[in-house]
């Protein structure tokens, strides 16, 4: 645990926000690992709330996350301001694994599960691993981090209203042709377009799905954030997304 001074806070869509601190000297983390911030109003004892790692900015010893402003607790985070300090818990949880025989990549990521996309952009690209990154929102103006994934590679946008790109769904955009090149596919998006995706890509692209779930503690010990998993033996069983994910291998998610 740490108290984290904010650098840098502003909005980069309609209650989109993007929300730099100033990072521990000794981080480790792996893209797709989630911070959990802690914020109070001072009367209310609220939960913490998990947000996605965006990016790590060695250069300026940032470290980012980009959250929609939504319920009570990001309505209070919204308020924090430039040089204010958090209760930051983190990195936590299992992130996307990097396979040094990969060429070419697929990444996939939907509204709020855009942001841990540019984290595993620059990883991937700085080994080499050519990167297509795949986005999908409900409308332009809630759009984000488009120019931050085009650093690294193609991008291809999908809106559920046509207003930005294709007008559709990110799996419109995956053709025989594009799978057939791939070597791995990434994740992260509300559930309805993980489950499209996992369709999609089995037996065809091995990868992994990132889940967005509610969670409490964050650290396995309330059970809040249970979801459905395949286990090893092919029955359906219970893992923590906190803990044993958020990442996990996309034949284990049971929907
Ligand atoms: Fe408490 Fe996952 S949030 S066990």
């Amino acid at each position: 645990m740490a108290r984290l001074t904010i650098l840098e806070h502003r909005e980069i869509a309609d209650n989109m926000r993007w929300l730099a601190f100033e990072a521990p000297h000794d981080l480790q983390y792996e893209p797709g690992q989630f911070l959990h911030i802690r914020v109070t109003d001072g009367v209310d004892h609220l939960l913490r709330r998990p947000i996605s790692l965006c990016r790590v900015d060695g250069g300026r010893n940032a470290l980012v996350v980009a959250y929609r402003v939504g319920g009570k607790g990001t309505k209070l985070l919204a308020a924090k301001n430039v040089g204010d300090t958090l209760d930051v818990l983190g990195p936590l949880g299992k992130g996307f694994p990097l396979h040094d025989e990969d060429r070419h990549a697929i990444l996939v990521g939907g509204g709020i599960g855009v942001p841990p996309m540019v984290e595993l952009a620059d990883q991937l690209t700085q080994r080499g691993v050519q990167v297509t990154t795949i986005v999908g929102f409900q409308s332009k103006n809630v759009s984000i981090l488009i120019d931050e994934l085009t650093r690294y590679g193609e991008v291809l946008v999908a809106t559920n209203d046509g207003s930005l790109g294709l007008q559709g769904f990110v799996t419109d955009y995956m053709t025989d042709e594009l799978l057939a090149s791939a070597d791995r596919f990434y994740a992260c998006g509300p559930t309805p377009m993980l489950r499209a995706v996992q369709a999609r890509m089995t037996g065809r692209v091995e990868g992994y799905l990132s889940l967005e779930e509610r969670m409490g503690c964050g650290i396995g010990a309330c059970m809040a954030c249970v979801t459905s998993c395949v286990l090893p033996d092919g029955s359906v069983g219970f893992k923590k997304v906190c803990k044993d994910g958020p990442v996990f291998p996309a034949p284990e998610v049971y929907f």
